[in-house]
């Protein structure tokens, strides 16, 4: 018999319906849709309206739905990891949030930060808790609320990201699916290039803090576009490699979507035709830790049982990687 190896057994997405525009965004801001459109790929975003509501609402709602797919009840989930880099608090995790918020009373939780590299450092993560034996049913969601550390009058920023959540479910199986092999990288040198100056232990939230818009994302947009290219495709080349698998052996590249260009490139370096690459920046822009589960969530249908996935990202840290997953079932 096969060793145990963590299946994604369902997923789901959850957008809010309210929608930011690159005609919107050009009565914000000094911007066009043109230049959005040609430099990033993207054509609108989801935001999330509503005062009091948070990251853990969208995860909810896509842990929920992702259950009911299923069939399965939210006493039976053992763990929830939830990725994040707008949680909706400091302190408690979202995951605990979450959890409340669907009934997983019998599960354990915690969120996981790898900015947008956080999905797929959490889907490995919850992967090794099946792969012991131990746990049955490991919920992964990966939410962004990036809404709410967006600064609109900063066009540099504005204009790339969106709110969204997706989540999957890990179950064991020993039919050699599910994750396969993962290469995951941090370098925290690129601090840097992209990060939220305030609000930590560093630089506690003050009336300067606020004055000076430092709860905001910073983005120094070159250099992380550089690394992020060289980055995403080296590991994307070496997993494939090192798994011995050719460009027409892999079913589908699922890139993390933060510039249409990264992902070409990507591809490219890959040897994969755009015909077989998830993108749906254009509706979502840069949804941080929902990018992968919402590409998974809206490609689910296509996918046949066998794929092989390479899942791929780059994010804040700096962090990146890819992960080899074959897909575990046929979608009705
Ligand atoms: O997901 C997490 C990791 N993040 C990423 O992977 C993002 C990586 N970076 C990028 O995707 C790109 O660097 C950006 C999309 C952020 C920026 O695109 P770019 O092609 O690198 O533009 P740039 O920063 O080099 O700016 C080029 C010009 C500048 O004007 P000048 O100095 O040439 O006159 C900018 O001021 O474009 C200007 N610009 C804009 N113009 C219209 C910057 N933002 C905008 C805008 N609309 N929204």
């Amino acid at each position: 018999m096969s060793a145990i190896k963590a299946a994604i057994t369902a997923v789901q997405g959850y957008v809010p319906k309210d929608t930011l525009t690159n005609q919107d965004l050009e009565k914000i801001v000094d911007t066009t849709d043109e230049w959005i459109k040609s430099r990033t790929g993207i054509e609108k975003r989801h935001i999330l309206k509503g005062e009091g509501l948070g990251t853990s609402d969208m995860a909810a709602e896509a842990v929920k739905l992702l259950l009911a797919k299923r069939g399965i009840d939210a006493t039976e989930i053992d763990l929830l990891i939830c990725a994040t880099v707008t949680p909706d608090h400091v302190f408690p995790a979202t995951a605990n949030i979450i959890s409340a918020k669907i009934g997983a009373v019998n599960a354990w939780s915690y969120d996981l930060g790898a900015a947008c590299s956080g999905f797929i450092f959490a889907l490995v993560t919850g992967s090794q808790f099946i792969e012991t034996g131990k746990y049955k049913k490991v919920v992964v969601v990966g939410a962004d609320k990036m809404s709410s550390i967006v600064d609109y009058t900063d066009r540099t920023t504005c204009v790339i990201f969106g709110d969204g959540a997706g989540a999957v479910l890990l179950e064991p199986t020993t039919e050699g699916v599910g994750v396969m092999d993962s290469i995951l990288k941090t370098d925290g040198n690129g601090k840097v290039y992209l990060h939220q100056k305030a609000g930590g232990s560093v630089r506690p939230a003050s009336h300067e803090t606020v004055d000076n818009k430092e709860h905001f994302v910073f983005q120094d947009g070159q250099p992380v576009f550089k690394a992020a290219v060289v980055g995403m495709a080296d590991v994307s080349a070496e997993i494939m490699e090192r798994n011995h698998l050719s460009s027409d052996d892999v079913a589908w590249l699922v890139p993390h979507q933060a510039n249409l260009r990264i992902i070409d490139a990507t591809a490219r370096r890959m040897g994969v035709g755009n015909d077989k690459v998830m993108i749906n920046i254009q509706r979502y822009g840069n949804t941080t830790s929902g990018t992968i589960p919402l590409c998974l969530w809206e490609w689910e249908k296509q996918l046949r049982k066998g794929d092989n996935l390479v899942l791929a990202a780059f994010g804040g840290g700096f962090t990146w990687g890819a992960v080899y997953v074959k897909w575990a079932y046929d979608s009705q």
